[in-house]
C-alpha cells in the first residue's frame, strides 16, 4: 500500500535537504517503482491536475492525461521533478527564439520514469499512449502562484500563463473523451 500523506510528509522532509531537487527525484523514483499500487492510491481514471500539496515552498501534483492529450508549450519558473506511473509524458522542449520559441530536442517518459527539469525549461507535453497518463508532478516552490508563461502551440506567441483556463482544459479533454463520438 502507498500511504500519500507518508510521502508528502517525506517531500517535505526532503525539500530541506542541501540539494532538494535530487533528494525529491529519489522519492519520486521509490514511489514509482511499484506503478500498480501507486496507481491504486492515485488513480488515474480521468484529466486532472490535482495539487496533493502546495506551500510557498513546493507543490505535488497529481497529474493525469487523457489518451493522446496535449499540453502547449509552458515554462515553470523553478524546478520540476516527475515520475510516470501509467502511460506516457512525450516531452518537446523548446528554448526562447526571438518573440517566439525554437525547437530544442525532446524526452519520452514512460512508466517508472522520472525527469528533473531546470527552472528555465520550457515544454510541451503529450501522451501518446492509449491509456490514461498518470504522474506525480512536484516544483519547487508555488507553482500556481508563480508567474510563468504560455505559448501559443501554433504561432508560439507568449501570453501569461492562465491557471484557470489550464484546468478548464483537462476537463474539456475530460469531456471529450467520454463523448460518444469519440
Ligand atoms: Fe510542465
Amino acid at each position: 500500500m502507498f500511504d500519500v500523506d507518508e510521502f508528502l510528509d517525506d517531500c517535505v522532509r526532503a525539500n530541506q535537504e542541501d540539494k532538494p531537487q535530487l533528494a525529491i527525484k529519489e522519492l519520486i523514483e521509490r514511489a514509482i517503482s511499484d506503478p500498480a499500487v501507486l496507481a491504486s492510491a492515485l488513480p488515474p481514471e480521468r484529466a486532472e491536475i490535482t495539487p496533493l500539496h502546495a506551500s510557498p515552498q513546493l507543490t505535488v501534483l497529481k497529474v493525469v492525461w487523457t489518451p493522446g492529450m496535449t499540453f502547449r508549450p509552458h515554462n515553470h519558473a523553478m524546478w520540476a521533478a516527475i515520475g510516470i506511473y501509467t502511460g506516457g509524458e512525450d516531452n518537446e522542449f523548446f528554448r526562447r527564439d526571438g518573440p517566439g520559441l525554437a525547437p530544442s530536442g525532446g524526452r519520452s517518459l514512460g512508466v517508472g520514469d522520472t525527469v528533473l527539469l531546470g527552472g528555465d525549461v520550457i515544454h510541451a507535453v503529450t501522451n501518446p499512449t492509449r491509456e490514461h497518463a498518470g504522474a506525480i508532478h512536484i516544483y519547487g516552490g508555488d507553482l500556481f502562484g508563480a508567474v510563468r508563461s504560455e505559448w501559443d502551440p501554433e504561432t508560439f506567441e507568449e501570453q501569461q500563463y492562465d491557471v484557470p483556463a489550464a484546468i478548464q482544459y483537462f476537463e474539456d479533454q475530460n469531456r471529450l473523451f467520454e463523448s460518444p463520438t469519440h
